[in-house]
């Protein structure tokens, strides 16, 4: 599965070519296996495909995000705290969301696409495009379409096609049995 999941990066070099409606929902239905408390499943999804809506809501882009003027859909992720269970400050809506729309990018890859997140966007103007309640969340929107050309990505872009993934090593995300034995903390040798 690891290599699988290794296919998965933010590329942003797309092609134009509109993206079969029967791939565009198995993409949601990958996202409904995920596990979510008392099986609330507090994610929705709003795939624009039709082209007047699409331009709309690539108007709330943020200029660093041009390069997803070229997508053919664009999925937007919705949640609300209060669709899932809240424990004190435990709010877990955007972490069962984060799995869907994990298992979502996966399915995305094994069908050859390129899928993207991003928080760069006028939240509040896509939300008016997309009809999205003003009290409910838009976390992400999902750029999506198969593999395209470089050509009008920026050179940081364009090298970032290419990058080596940049992570954090194990010693600083994990740890076996408590923090104290051996996880580091930011800033720690
Ligand atoms: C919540 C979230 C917001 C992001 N926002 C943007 C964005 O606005 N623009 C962008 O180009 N990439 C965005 N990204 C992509 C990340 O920069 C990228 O996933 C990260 O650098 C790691 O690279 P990789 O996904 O190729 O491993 C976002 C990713 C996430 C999960």
């Amino acid at each position: 599965m690891l290599p699988a999941i290794e296919k998965r990066r933010a590329y942003r070099a797309l092609d134009t070519r509109p993206i079969e409606p029967e791939v565009l929902l198995g993409l949601i239905e990958a996202a409904t296996t995920a596990p979510s408390a008392m099986n609330n499943q507090p994610w929705r999804f709003i795939t624009v495909t039709e082209s007047e809506r699409l331009n709309a809501l690539k108007e709330t882009l943020s200029r660093g995000n041009y390069w997803a003027k070229r997508a053919p859909a664009i999925i937007a992720v919705v949640t609300n705290n209060r669709w899932s269970m809240q424990l004190g400050e435990r709010s877990y809506a955007p972490f069962e969301v984060g799995m869907a729309t994990m298992a979502l990018q996966i399915q995305a890859v094994s069908e050859g696409l390129s899928i993207h997140p991003i928080a760069g966007f006028n939240a509040d103007e896509a939300k008016a495009v997309l009809k999205i309640e003003e009290d409910d969340s838009l976390l992400v929107l999902l750029v999506l379409g198969y593999p395209g050309s470089e050509e009008g990505l920026s050179d940081a872009h364009r090298e970032s096609e290419h990058s080596e993934r940049t992570r954090l090593p194990l010693d600083r995300i994990h740890a076996f049995d408590g923090w104290n034995q051996g996880m580091k903390r930011e800033g720690s040798a």
